[in-house]
This record gives structure tokens, C-alpha cells and sequence, in this order.
């Protein structure tokens, strides 16, 4: 991977922003941190429940282990398993916390989420106990922490980064392709050599990572989805050029057939397979690539930067942080599984294991996580490092919905391109307004 291009494309990416709106505070809370002591009586077990989405890593079953192992006789984490498609995930967290039920404890949230959560009060500050712990945010990647800070509280802790990368076949792939069009050229005349008769795979159901391909598309070719000053600005030759490359892309012969039922699982599981020569997804794809267990592309696997369309490459910025639920029964101890799961123990499993980047910024200094070499790589992290994060927003889900429906009927065909952009650019503006 060449390094400095990574780097420059992490800096100008573009990412679909919301709008940091006026609303109401969010809901008070008087749990105080009581230095990670047992809440219950002594000798009795906490038992916590741990959420995230599936995780096909196994990552996640060695840092409960870990934990549980280290609190014997004290916590007892168990991991619930939550659907892997962010918005799915995300609807099964509000319909339980809107009846303030106590299910989650401790909860992994998409980027995107924090603002929302602490607005309708679902989530704890978590403030008091990073003070307590002396823990100092300025060791974790700025843009998850902003992410997480919302009406001057902390409500989370950075799990890891993501950033969208274009994985490849070394045993396919001559030159790795710098542009839109090249990939296109390449995919083409590769789609024979797969023994499945496609050859790049990307996400293009109707849910939150479409956005994510879609504003990679729109930014490659110069167009914005909102503004630094957070205006809608998605009506544009540029969004439209981005949009049209996208839909060739989606209705060519060289994606499976079924590519608007694929989200990332399809993905990771058809490349690891062996089915295509080129893939959009995040970095955790890496050591799924190189797990010999389940993997039939191990050591056949590059990495590059996604190639760039008329204006830049772009790469979309996500990732993932932990929250704690407000009405946990047991808030110093789930205290407790976080700190280990965001600190250097539990990032370090998460990258080596998980494959994901890690938002502690000593973690990369490891030798181990540096095997992996975008971990290993310095330009890489500088990129991740300096990324901004989509101003932080309780609206973004509405807006993420908007463009969901729009260019899901746009890829299907029954809507064009210009009706699907005057509808976003509509719609969003309402939600906006209607938020003030
Ligand atoms: C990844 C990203 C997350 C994004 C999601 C979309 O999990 O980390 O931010 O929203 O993919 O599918």
C-alpha cells in the first residue's frame, strides 16, 4: 500500500455530515462512580450483558473471557449478540431503551449514535469516571472523541476507527487500480477468473453501510452532502456524476447479481471464499482475509486506498464506541468491562484479533498489532489519526434514512437520478428545519 496516498485521501475525506441542531438537554442523571466498587452486596456476582453486533472475529468471546477471568468471583459479563447491520442494531437499542429496560448494560454504538442516545437519554456521562481513572482523551484519536462529546459531556469511549479500503487479490491484481475507471476496466476482464462470475463485491442494500459507499462515490467526484456550516448541499452535477458511477457499477456483470442484498458479512464471506477479485470494506477485513480457518485467500490479499474518481478518493470514516445503558443496575462495574474492552489490553485483542483499528493511539506502537500492515503502516494511522468526525448530530439517522430510500429506488430503477437527488436535498432540508 503506498502510504502517503492513503494518508492524503483520509485527509480529504468527506463523509455525510449532520447538523449539530438546538435541541432540548438531554435527560439529567445522578449516578455517581463509586471507584469500581462491587454495587451489590459483597460476595454476591454482577452479572452484566455486553451488546454488539455479531462479530465473526472471534475478538470479542477472548476480551469477555479475559475479563471474567480477571473479575472471577466479582463480574460475569455475558456477550448478547446484536445484529451486524447497523441500523437494525441501532432500532433493537432505542426499542429497549425507550422502556428504560435493563437488558444491555454495556453497549457497543455506531459512530453516528452518541448524540441521539445521550439526547433521549438512554446513555450515562461517563465524565466522573474517566476523571476518577485519571484517563487522559487526549491519548485516544480526536475524532471518536468527538463523536462521543456532546453538550460538553463524554458519552462513551472510543472503540475503533474504521475507514473505507479497497482490498484485492494479489494473485489477480497486476496494478492495483487508481481510479473508478480502471476498476472498472480491471473488473471486467477479471470477472472470468473468479470461478464465480463476478469480481468486486461492495454493499449495496438498502441500510446504513449504502450510505457509506454512496457518499464515498459522491465525494470521489466533488460533491458534498452538507456543509462545514452544516446546510444540506447534495444537489449538485457533482453528486449526480457520483451517483451515475455508482449504478453502473451496481447494474454491471462484474457485481453479484444480488449485490443490493449485500451487506458487509455477504461481503467478507464471498471474498474469504475466494469469489472476487476486488473488495470495498473495512479494515477488519484484513484478518478475516488472513484466518486460515475459514479463509481460502490467505496471503493473496493487498490493500489500497479506494480508487478515486474525478476529484479524490474518499474513504468513509465510521467506527464504533461504548456506551453504558442509564439504567443499569450496575454502573461502576460495567465502568469496569468498558475501560478494559476501550483500554490498552482490550484494543490491542480488538486489532490483532478483530482486525480493527484501534483509537488508543499507544496501541500501534505493539509489535504484534504492527504485523497487521495497515496497523504497521505510519501514514496509515496519521490519516486515521487527523480524521475529523461527521459533526455530531441527533438527527443523523434521519438523514442517513433519507438517502437510504432515495438511492435504494434510484439503484432499483424507479426513480431517476435527478428525482433522487431533488428528493434528498428536500427531505433533508425539512428534517433540518424541522429540528431547529
Ligand atoms: C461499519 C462502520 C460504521 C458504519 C457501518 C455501516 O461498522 O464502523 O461506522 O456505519 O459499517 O455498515
Amino acid at each position: 500500500m503506498k502510504g502517503k496516498k492513503l494518508l492524503s485521501i483520509l485527509m480529504t475525506t468527506v463523509m455525510l455530515s449532520a447538523v449539530a441542531t438546538g435541541c432540548s438537554k438531554p435527560a439529567p442523571t445522578t449516578t455517581t462512580p463509586s471507584g469500581g466498587a462491587n454495587d451489590t452486596k459483597t460476595g454476591e456476582v454482577v452479572k452484566l450483558v455486553y451488546a454488539r453486533g455479531q462479530d465473526t472475529t472471534g475478538a470479542t468471546n477472548e476480551i469477555v473471557k479475559q475479563f471474567n477471568e480477571a473479575h472471577k468471583g466479582k463480574i460475569e459479563v455475558t456477550f448478547a449478540e446484536m445484529p451486524s447491520d447497523s441500523g437494525k442494531q441501532h432500532d433493537q437499542y432505542v426499542t429497549v431503551f425507550n422502556g428504560k429496560g435493563t437488558d444491555y448494560d454495556v453497549f457497543d454504538a455506531d459512530v453516528i449514535w452518541p448524540a441521539e442516545f445521550a439526547q433521549a437519554g438512554y446513555a450515562l456521562p461517563l465524565d466522573k469516571f474517566v476523571e476518577k481513572d485519571g484517563i487522559n482523551m487526549k491519548d485516544y484519536m480526536k475524532g471518536p472523541v468527538q463523536a462521543l462529546t456532546f453538550k460538553g459531556q463524554l458519552w462513551g469511549m472510543p472503540k475503533f476507527i474504521d475507514a473505507g479500503l479497497l482490498f484485492y487479490r494479489k494473485d489477480l491484481v497486476t496494478n492495483v487500480p487508481a481510479t473508478w475507471d480502471d476498476l472498472i476496466a480491471q473488473a471486467k476482464s477479471l470477472k472470468g477468473n473468479t470461478g464465480s462470475g463476478y469480481s468486486y463485491i461492495m454493499q449495496a442494500k438498502q441500510y446504513e453501510g449504502l450510505v457509506c459507499n454512496a457518499t464515498e462515490f459522491i465525494s470521489a467526484y466533488g460533491g458534498k452532502v452538507v456543509d462545514g456550516d452544516g446546510n444540506i448541499t447534495i444537489n449538485s452535477p457533482e453528486t449526480k456524476k457520483g451517483l451515475e458511477v455508482m449504478k453502473s457499477i451496481v447494474k454491471s456483470d462484474f457485481v453479484p447479481n444480488n449485490v443490493t442484498t449485500f451487506t458487509e458479512p455477504e461481503s467478507d464471506t464471498a471474498f474469504i471464499e475466494g469469489k472476487a477479485a476486488f473488495l470495498r470494506n473495512w479494515p477488519y477485513q484484513w484478518a478475516e482475509s488472513q484466518d486460515a480457518s475459514k479463509s481460502k485467500v490467505v496471503d493473496k490479499v493487498g490493500v489500497a486506498p479506494l480508487p478515486k474518481g474525478s476529484v479524490a478518493s474518499a474513504a468513509a470514516l465510521g467506527g464504533w464506541v461504548t456506551m453504558i445503558n442509564k439504567y443499569s443496575k450496575h454502573p461502576n462495574e460495567a465502568w469496569e468491562f468498558l475501560k478494559f474492552m476501550t483500554g490498552a489490553d482490550g484494543q490491542k485483542i480488538t486489532a490483532v484479533k478483530g482486525g480493527s483499528a484501534p483509537t488508543l493511539l499507544s496501541v500501534y506502537n505493539d509489535s504484534e498489532v504492527q504485523k497487521n500492515p495497515l496497523f504497521g503502516n505510519k501514514d496509515f494511522v496519521a490519516g486515521l489519526s487527523a480524521a475529523v468526525s461527521r459533526p455530531v448530530s441527533p438527527i443523523y439517522p434521519k438523514l442517513s434514512d433519507i438517502m437510504q430510500v432515495e438511492i435504494s429506488k434510484y439503484l432499483a430503477g424507479s426513480q431517476d437520478v435527478d428525482t433522487t437527488i431533488k428528493n434528498m436535498d428536500t427531505k433533508m432540508k425539512e428534517a433540518v428545519t424541522a429540528a431547529k
